[in-house]
């Protein structure tokens, strides 16, 4: 077994997550890779109580990251900080030759994302990923199964989304997320965003263009000092794209949501597939079931669904007629993560979002802003 030793940068919400992951590594079976923890790096300290007490493995605790990026037992760094210190952080990581889990939207702005790509190219042996753990919904593994053998025939249409109402109260007091300085000028595109693309840009369906409607809903929240703070960032955002697809080089619509104020969804990540030979579906909201039409011309017209239950890409001690969820995602993503690192780039059927992706994100995304604010359509230049 190797046993890749990990520090966290970002001890927060996604960094507890991860933890999380690893302390159940056991839930695995067959892999021959596990991670460690043993160092953590936050700026507020009061969060290291819940590390200390459930992970006796962490022997770094500090507020300086320079500090565990000098600790030679830190081989890989999993980095869950505000966007507007992703280059910075990512590119001293790198540096340091310590292997790389980001998370997206991988630099706040293009400007950031490309100077992280830079750093990469100068240090090609570091091992470097973006996080976007809902592919790995063993429905959505099959959507990617079934374009990969070719299923769909042509591709009619695709949508992908991410819709939350975390933001439907508009007493939640404002947090970083809601602050262009910290979270950027995509908003929820930058949130939310990579979550939607992962899986079409894997499968090579590129958009060339985007008209995008993006919209300002609570424009004020409380500061949770007693007064009020204006609200920078986009709430909602869609993206109606023209893409291509490489395997009969033909256009279509590709429609991508990200949405924090939709009424009753709690992190509902949906991508539908539709095409002249098969359509496929699947949305969190149903996290065991997939809907596939298949068609024969003449033939019958009739949508199926099946529950896939736990038939996931990296086999665990849970059978394949329970439920699957999104901390379940969250563990998938890190076997992918950590088997790409140990057995090289691809080694993983379906792995983590690579940084040449982040930066096709970060093209449509530019257009996106663009083609708001001129109310036209853009053409993505990558
Ligand atoms: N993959 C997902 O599903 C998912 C979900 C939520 C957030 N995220 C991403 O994770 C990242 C962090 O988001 P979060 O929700 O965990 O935020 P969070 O606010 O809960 O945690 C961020 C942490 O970073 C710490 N921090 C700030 N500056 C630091 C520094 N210089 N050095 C060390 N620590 C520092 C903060 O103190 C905080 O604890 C963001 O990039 C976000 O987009 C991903």
């Amino acid at each position: 077994m190797r046993t890749i030793k990990f520090g966290i940068i970002g001890c927060g919400l996604m960094g507890r997550e991860f933890a999380s992951a690893a302390a159940r590594w056991g839930h695995l079976l067959d892999l021959d890779v596990k991670p460690e923890i043993v160092a953590v790096c936050d700026k507020n300290a009061e969060l290291f109580g819940w590390y200390r007490e459930h992970f006796p493995s962490i022997k770094q605790f500090t507020g300086e990251h320079k500090e565990m990026l000098a600790n030679p037992d830190v081989e890989a760094v999993y980095c869950a900080v505000p966007h507007n210190l992703h280059a910075d952080l990512y590119r001293d990581i790198v540096a340091a030759g310590k292997h790389l889990l980001g998370e997206k939207p991988f630099g706040i702005d293009r400007e950031a994302n490309a100077k992280i790509l830079e750093a990469l190219q100068a240090h090609p042996r570091v091992f470097v990923r973006c996080s976007s753990e809902f592919p790995f919904f063993p429905a959505a593994q099959r959507i990617v199964k079934a374009a990969r053998e070719g299923r769909f025939g042509t591709i009619l249409e695709v949508s992908a989304g991410l819709h939350h109402s975390s933001d439907m109260d508009p007493h939640k007091p404002i947090n970083w997320k809601r602050m262009v300085k910290f979270n950027g000028a995509y908003g929820c595109m930058g949130d939310l965003g990579m979550h939607t693309l992962h899986i079409p840009l894997r499968l090579g369906w590129k958009p060339k263009n985007v008209r995008a409607i993006l919209s300002k809903i609570v424009k004020e929240r409380p500061d949770g000092k007693g007064g009020r703070a204006p609200c920078e960032t986009w709430d909602n955002a869609t993206l109606l794209c023209t893409a291509t697809d490489p395997r009969h080089n033909a256009d279509f619509p590709l429609t991508l949501t990200t949405k924090r104020i939709s009424p009753g969804d709690t992190n509902t990540w949906f991508i539908s597939v539709k095409g002249t030979a098969c359509s496929m579906e699947f949305n969190s909201r149903y996290p065991k079931t997939l809907r596939t039409l298949d068609y024969v011309p003449g033939g019958e017209q009739a949508w199926r669904e099946e529950d896939l239950g736990y038939q996931t890409a990296f086999k665990s001690i849970t059978g394949h007629i329970f439920e699957f969820g999104f901390s379940d995602a969250i563990l998938q993503m890190w076997a992918a993560f950590c088997v790409e690192l140990a057995h090289g780039p691809d080694a993983a059927a379906f792995g983590c979002v690579k940084p040449e992706e982040t930066a096709l994100q970060h093209a449509l995304f530019t257009a996106a802003l663009k083609s708001h604010k001129e109310n036209s359509v853009v053409t993505i230049d990558d």
